[in-house]
């Protein structure tokens, strides 16, 4: 059998390309992120009681890293199959360029907490960017639903007619489920913001290293205290973020569906604008909604993916376990899917173009039925009485003016008590969240790599 020779020893062929699996691909997303953890590990040796390196040497380690995110961000930096992923090609390189220091920059470290720190920097860049998306198609919502607040439009449940309702209170009710999801976002970032760093093989390591200067210099919040637990968080953390992906799609899918139904021509509420539809090869009419059809299927596939990470570590015992890699490709498609649905339904929102005259032509007699019955109590009958009257007197119903049905829903988030400045306020929050965190960690990386 052929055997290759890599920087951890000799392999077979075979075994290796096996084992390395999509790794040699996926990490190009962990290059930045995996310089970056190297840089604040070897500050932190030459900081060490006796250092391990010295700070000269820090700093030409430091400027080598530099030199490889730059080379990485041109598409660059190439990870072999010898190398098996991106941590042993860092090292390799380091070791050509600078020989025996090199060498040294693994002290006190092991690949299992690199791969965990590295897709913790990975994740709190998407967790952000996800956010920053989902703030975008969250203002197209309100603004859609803010200009469309009288509009009327027929309430359902069943998915048959209800009673009267507005666009605005539809456009807003997809804006509150995602703000929802951000709190979901937040909360997995601020469980990813800590820095599991120092956990080496497991089990920490007999020299005396400083966790919270690492995890300092990285802008994380904290360290993961126990370096065990540091490990076995691989694969937990993934699958919380996945958790919070899920739950977005859950509410594009939804949202997509609407649109699905509320373009239909049979009911024509909404309109889209040729570019964002697409055409058949045989049916020269044709206009699709196959992004919002996609947005719909997709979200299946971020809950697979969500599922293949938690499958992975279910069964999974203490300490690191190879099957974690296999959680790479879930954990990265999961948040790339998620990301790119966000990004592709806020101009869609923005483009759609609303049919006052069929939103109107929806509303029948008896979606004013519940309507009339409260009439009723207001002039004194018992609910249950004044909906037996309606019931057996629905074909006496008169039509009212649907607009003037939804100035009288004025209580607390019905049609006409949508509080837009409040949902503006939490979109507002969320933004916030964003561009302090940008801040903070963009500084401390910046720190960390001016040398
Ligand atoms: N590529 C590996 C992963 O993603 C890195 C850690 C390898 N560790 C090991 N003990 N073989 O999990």
């Amino acid at each position: 059998m052929a055997k290759q020779k890599t920087t951890v020893g000799t392999i077979n062929k075979e075994v290796l390309s096996f084992t390395a699996g999509r790794d040699v691909e996926l990490d190009i997303n962990l290059i930045k992120a995996d310089c970056v953890g190297t840089a604040a590990h070897v500050t932190m040796l030459s900081q060490m009681t006796p250092a391990i390196i010295t700070e000269a040497e820090c700093k030409k380690v430091i400027q080598e890293l530099t030199g490889i995110i730059a080379k990485a961000a041109d598409g660059k930096f190439k990870i072999r199959l010898a190398d098996q992923d991106v941590h042993l090609a860092v090292e390799r390189t380091l070791t050509e360029t600078l020989g025996d220091l090199g060498k040294k920059v693994h002290t006190c470290r092991s690949r299992n907490d690199q791969v965990a720190l590295d897709l913790r920097l990975y994740a709190r860049e998407e967790l952000l960017g996800t956010l920053e998306e989902a703030v975008a198609l969250i203002s197209a919502l309100l603004a859609f639903g803010k200009k469309h607040q009288k509009v009327p439009m027929v309430g359902r449940t069943h998915m048959q007619p209800g009673m009267p309702s507005s666009v605005g209170l539809w456009a807003s009710a997809h804006a509150e489920s995602l703000l929802d999801d951000c709190v979901l976002l937040v909360s997995a970032y601020e469980l990813n913001d800590q820095c599991p760093l120092g956990s080496a093989a497991s089990y920490g390591v007999p020299l005396d290293i400083d966790r919270e200067l690492v995890s300092d210099l990285l802008g994380f919040h904290c360290p993961i205290h126990n370096v065990l637990y540091a490990n076995n968080a691989r694969g937990k953390n993934e699958s919380i973020i996945l958790g919070a992906m899920s739950q977005v799609m859950l509410s594009l899918s939804r949202m997509a569906q609407d649109l699905m139904l509320f373009t239909m021509p049979e009911f024509g509420y909404f309109t889209l604008p040729d570019e964002l539809t697409t055409g058949s090869s045989i049916m020269p009419q044709k206009k699709n909604p196959d992004v919002i059809e996609l947005v719909r299927a997709r979200a299946s596939r971020v809950k697979a993916c969500e599922l293949a990470v938690y499958d992975l570590i279910k069964g999974s015992p203490s300490g690191y376990n190879r099957d974690l890699q296999d959680a790479k490709e879930p954990f990265m498609e999961g948040i790339t899917t998620t990301r790119a649905c966000l990004r592709v339904l806020a101009p869609y929102v923005q483009a759609i173009q609303v049919n006052k005259d069929k939103l109107l032509a929806g509303f029948t007699p008896d979606v004013f039925a519940t309507d009339r019955a409260l009439e009723l109590v207001g002039e004194g009958m018992a609910f249950r009485d004044a909906y037996h009257h309606v019931k057996e007197n629905l074909g006496e119903l008169e039509s009212i003016n649907p607009s003037k049905a939804i100035l009288q829903k004025t209580h607390l988030g019905a049609p006409l008590g949508i509080d837009w400045a409040l949902l503006k306020e939490r979109t507002t929050a969320v933004a916030g969240v964003v561009s302090d965190e940008r801040e903070f960690i963009g500084n401390a990386v910046k720190e960390l790599l001016s040398v």
